[in-house]
């Protein structure tokens, strides 16, 4: 499937096997989800700019590596978007965090935003959109509009499963944000869940039904 790229490390898929499976617990959820997002987290910053400082070793100076640029931004959709920030935290520390509440309207289509906050500077820094599941694309669609009405414009989107029509969706509406997932899943159905996907991530995660 074109319009995502797959991250199909061994260990990513193996613990995507284990969210799956229904008889897996809250607890363990949850902590899959962490690591998983390290690992995610891991492939969408591969290709990150570097620049060069002078720093002295204990034995001599040198010229080393460091991330160019503006501290990231991690932007979470409420609610599951949480539980992929925790382990992109663990690798990034630094980065910088924004929190969007937004759907869209049913009958009128247009993005509601119920919560955003966001770090100062946002036109200068990558922003990396994090939703565990990219179903219909509707809020992941809206959530990037609004980082975009406040000057974003290095966008990247990682989710951990993604139906086809949730990609079509939403490369339709922003090609140029590109999207990351660890698995494209077969299809939707008619209440808009992933199949064969792993039920509610956001219930799941956080033990509500
Ligand atoms: N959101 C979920 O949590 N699961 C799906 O299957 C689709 C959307």
């Amino acid at each position: 499937m074109s319009g995502a790229t797959v991250i199909n490390h061994p260990l990513v898929q193996h613990k995507l096997t284990i969210m799956r499976r229904k008889e897996t617990s809250t607890a363990s959820f949850r902590r899959l989800l962490r690591e998983i997002s390290t690992l995610l987290c891991y492939e969408v910053t591969r290709d990150l700019d570097l620049t060069y400082e002078t720093i002295e070793t204990p034995i001599q100076e040198m010229q080393a590596p460091v991330l160019e640029g503006k501290k990231l931004v991690f932007a979470t959709i409420l609610r599951a978007g949480n539980g992929l920030l925790e382990g992109m935290l663990d690798l990034v520390p630094a980065a910088r965090v924004s929190h969007i509440g937004v759907y869209r309207d049913h009958d009128t289509l247009e993005p509601v935003e119920y919560y955003f906050k966001a770090p100062e500077s946002l036109s200068e820094r990558l922003v990396i959109v994090v939703d565990p599941m990219l179903a219909t694309g509707n809020s992941s669609i809206a959530a990037v509009e609004k980082l975009k009405e406040r000057g974003a414009k290095n966008i990247r989107f990682l989710c951990l499963l993604a139906a086809p029509e949730g990609i079509k969706n939403f490369t339709e509406a922003h090609p140029d944000v590109p999207v990351f997932t660890a698995a494209v899943d077969d299809h939707l159905n008619e209440k808009g869940y992933i199949v064969p996907g792993l039920g509610d991530a956001g219930d799941r995660m956080y033990g509500t039904k």
